[in-house]
């Protein structure tokens, strides 16, 4: 083809893009590795409004916020008085009705993301809180969040989200959800920080058999982030924010880095926040009767979270508890233990049992990093290695075991 040609196609697929609507004028970019959205933390406000701090104040026209597509009623928000947000910057409210998206590409159809974002509230009001929630869809994925405010001193939540990108061409959509009160209650849920990270090829290192058990893989945590992300519940192990690992049943784990808190080891770890209902689990393939190690680190993040903290763990067979004496300052278990597989698909699993405040009113929890599953056995190394090499069809996790 020429290149007249090209340009004549190019025209083409722009106007037929245009008919169905999709917002071109706005243009999308390709999300590798992690970033904040196109004006993610929404400090470029529209161009005719100014807000004082603590304001909120309406945007009229879909395409009044830089970065963003509009529709119902979306307010610009500063923050300051009742209104608190990450960096004392800006962010937007969800009134009747509102929502915000943004459109992205991923490389490639099958790539497995993380949406990290942050949900306040315009308000000190209770009744605010009920009417807080907000749908966020990349289809054909979709969660509701709300403001929790139960896991960290803010009153504003960081959450991380997971997906598999369908398709090249992906819609970001932020919606609040009508709660179920009083209609004439206007308050909506604020968003701010808005940031994407795409996980590569995860492979398991050497000899451990978990997948990521370092915690060395989770999803972007922005440079202010200081009281870590929570990690929204997910059992489908493709699409969770921390990659080889479901989370829930229904309450969020905590994902924190060490730039922020003391961790075991490396630069992730997670933390049990949620007494009973927050774990995560990871099933291994296994041979019955072989032998295994299996070893992790349990500690605190040298933040004032103390007292005796009981976790259950479990490694296929075994379940057993362990406390750890934390004095929030810094310190640490290793805890290592041996087993035989009974099965083929060995779970490994990690659940707080006891319940602690870090600053008298947020929950806080043990910490866990370096989760090792390791044949105990050499001589039968080679057999494990062949079959997690037929069940994995990884050329590239055969090659590093
Ligand atoms: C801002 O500009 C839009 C159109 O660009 C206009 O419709 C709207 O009324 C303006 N808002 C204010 C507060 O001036
Ligand atoms: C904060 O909220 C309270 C209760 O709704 C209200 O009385 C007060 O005026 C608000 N303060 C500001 C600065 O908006
Ligand atoms: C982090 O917070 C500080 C103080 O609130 C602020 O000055 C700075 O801009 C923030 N950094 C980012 C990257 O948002
Ligand atoms: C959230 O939005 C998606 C897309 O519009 C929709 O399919 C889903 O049902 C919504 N979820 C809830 C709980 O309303
Ligand atoms: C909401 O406001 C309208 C108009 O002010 C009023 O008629 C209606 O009773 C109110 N609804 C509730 C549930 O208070
Ligand atoms: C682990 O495998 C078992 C049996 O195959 C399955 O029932 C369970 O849901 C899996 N759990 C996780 C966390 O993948
Ligand atoms: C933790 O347990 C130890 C031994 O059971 C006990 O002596 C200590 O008082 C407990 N500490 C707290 C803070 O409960
Ligand atoms: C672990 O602790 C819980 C709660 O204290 C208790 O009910 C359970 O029996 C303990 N499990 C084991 C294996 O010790
Ligand atoms: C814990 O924090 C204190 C003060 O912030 C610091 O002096 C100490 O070295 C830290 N401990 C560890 C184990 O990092």
């Amino acid at each position: 083809m020429g290149w007249m040609q090209w340009l004549q196609t190019l025209t083409n697929i722009m106007y037929a893009m245009v008919l169905l609507g999709v917002v071109w004028e706005q243009g999308s970019w390709t999300v590798t590795g992690q970033t904040l959205l196109q004006n993610g933390d929404f400090e470029t406000g529209p161009a005719n409004i100014t807000t004082n701090s603590g304001q909120e104040v309406p945007i009229v026209g879909q395409n009044a916020l830089p970065g963003w597509k509009l529709q119902g009623t979306v307010l610009y928000v500063s923050s300051g008085g009742n209104i608190s947000l990450p960096n004392d910057g800006h962010g937007v409210e969800l009134g009747l009705n509102g929502q915000i998206s943004q459109v992205f590409s991923a490389e490639k159809p099958g790539s497995p993301y993380a949406l990290t974002f942050s949900i306040g509230q315009a308000g000190e009001k209770d009744e605010c809180l009920a009417s807080n929630l907000v749908n966020v869809t990349v289809s054909p994925y979709s969660q509701l969040f709300q403001l929790n405010a139960q896991f960290t001193p803010e009153s504003w939540d960081t959450y991380a989200w997971g997906f598999v990108a369908q398709d090249i061409t992906l819609d970001l959509v932020f919606k609040s959800q009508p709660g179920e009160v009083d209609p004439n209650v206007t308050c909506g849920p604020v968003i701010d920080t808005v940031a994407l990270k795409e996980f590569g090829t995860i492979e398991s290192s050497k000899g451990n058999l978990l997948l990521n058990g370092d915690f060395e893989q989770g999803p972007y945590i922005p440079v202010n982030a200081s009281h870590g992300i929570l990690l929204a519940p997910v059992s489908d192990i493709s699409s969770s924010s921390l990659p080889g690992w479901s989370i829930g049943p229904s309450n969020p784990v905590k994902y924190i880095d060490s730039a922020h808190f003391h961790v075991p080891n490396g630069a992730g770890a997670v933390e049990l926040v949620s007494p009973q209902q927050g774990a995560i689990q990871q099933n291994v393939t296994t041979v019955p009767g072989l032998a295994y190690g299996f070893s992790f680190e349990i500690g605190d993040g040298n933040d004032s979270c103390f007292g005796n903290m009981t976790i259950k763990f479990q490694a296929g067979p075994l379940t057993q508890n362990h406390t750890y004496f934390s004095g929030g300052f810094g310190g640490k278990d290793l805890v290592s233990i041996g087993f035989k597989a009974e099965s083929t698909s060995t779970l490994v699993s990690f659940m707080s049992l006891s319940k602690h405040y870090g600053d008298g009113t947020s929950f806080c929890g043990p910490i866990i990093d370096n989760v090792m599953l390791m044949v105990a056995s050499s001589g039968l190394r080679l057999s494990i290695m062949l079959v997690s090499c037929i069940i994995s069809f990884t050329l590239t996790l055969c090659l590093t075991i």
